[in-house]
């Protein structure tokens, strides 16, 4: 249990990082976001949905066990207040998974409210954003993810298939919002990966905006060396090499994000 909470008076963003496309930065987005917005002073939760933990692990925290963890928590279980644990970055806390998680979806399917168990459950929670990081595909675990969220964020590699799949995601977003989430909206499409040697990447990147236009981030991540390694010395990549350029340009997409907020 933590000793201390934060003040009461604001609305928590909860933010939804998603993309049913496995490998495409989405937890890496939330690392880096997470972390590049406590930098500017912000209270953030991080909760990973993950079974696979790379959040968790991102930050150098080690994986839950059981109930103690994501999983209690999306099944209404554990009180989420009793699983969060602060990281090593300022104001900035998570809720870790286990690869108990895996089997949550078969839990989930046959509660009758199945698809709102985490909203319920961090309802209470108060901090100026929470960002999840959501697993690929599009289960229960995503649907409830979908459900406690009010804003979503879109990583999208810069590759040959990165628009397929998207009106499949948009599809998913547009029947969440029909049902269960009407306030749901997209925050910002995030170009990742972009490799300006490639010149496959670039025809992508127009692609996407031409499609997309406002709602696709000006913010680019490149594909850089120093990402990945951060991710195995389970560091954020600002904290590893602060004049990489993918630091550079996640503290460059937490100021267009904020700014997006602002507006
Ligand atoms: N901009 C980048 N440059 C270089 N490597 C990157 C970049 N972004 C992510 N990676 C690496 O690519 C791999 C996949 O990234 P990440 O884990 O963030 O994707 P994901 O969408 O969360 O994957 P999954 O669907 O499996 O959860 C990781 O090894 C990560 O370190
Ligand atoms: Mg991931």
């Amino acid at each position: 249990m933590l000793d201390e909470s934060p003040a009461k008076d604001r609305t928590t963003q909860i933010v939804a990082v998603i993309n049913q496309k496995g490998g495409v930065g989405k937890t890496t987005t939330v690392v880096n976001l997470a972390t590049a917005v406590a930098a500017v002073g912000k209270e953030v939760l991080v909760i990973d949905l993950d079974p696979q933990g790379n959040a968790t692990t991102g930050f150098g925290i080690p994986k839950g066990r059981g109930l103690q963890s994501s999983y209690g928590v999306l099944l209404g279980l554990t009180d989420p207040q009793e699983v969060i644990r602060k990281t090593y970055i300022k104001g900035l806390h998570i809720i870790s998974s286990t690869i108990d998680l895996s089997a949550a979806e078969v839990e989930l399917f046959s509660q009758k409210d199945r698809d709102s168990k985490l909203k319920q459950s961090i309802s209470g929670l108060d901090y100026d954003y929470i960002f999840i990081d959501c697993p690929p595909g599009f289960g229960l675990i995503n649907i409830n993810a979908l459900n406690a969220s009010n804003k979503i964020v879109i990583p999208l590699q810069c590759e040959f298939y990165a628009l397929e799949g998207l009106a499949q995601l948009f599809g998913t977003i547009q029947s969440v919002r029909n049902t269960i989430n009407k306030k749901l909206i997209v925050s910002g499409i995030l170009l990742t990966m972009y490799d300006r040697r490639n010149s496959l990447s670039s025809v992508v990147a127009a692609d996407v905006r031409t499609h997309f236009k406002n709602l696709v981030f000006n913010t680019v991540i490149p594909r850089n060396v120093r990402i990945s390694e951060s991710s195995s010395h389970g560091k954020p990549v600002i904290l590893y090499d602060i004049k990489s350029s993918g630091a550079i340009s996640y503290i460059e997409l937490a100021r267009e994000f904020l700014s997006r907020e602002a507006q």
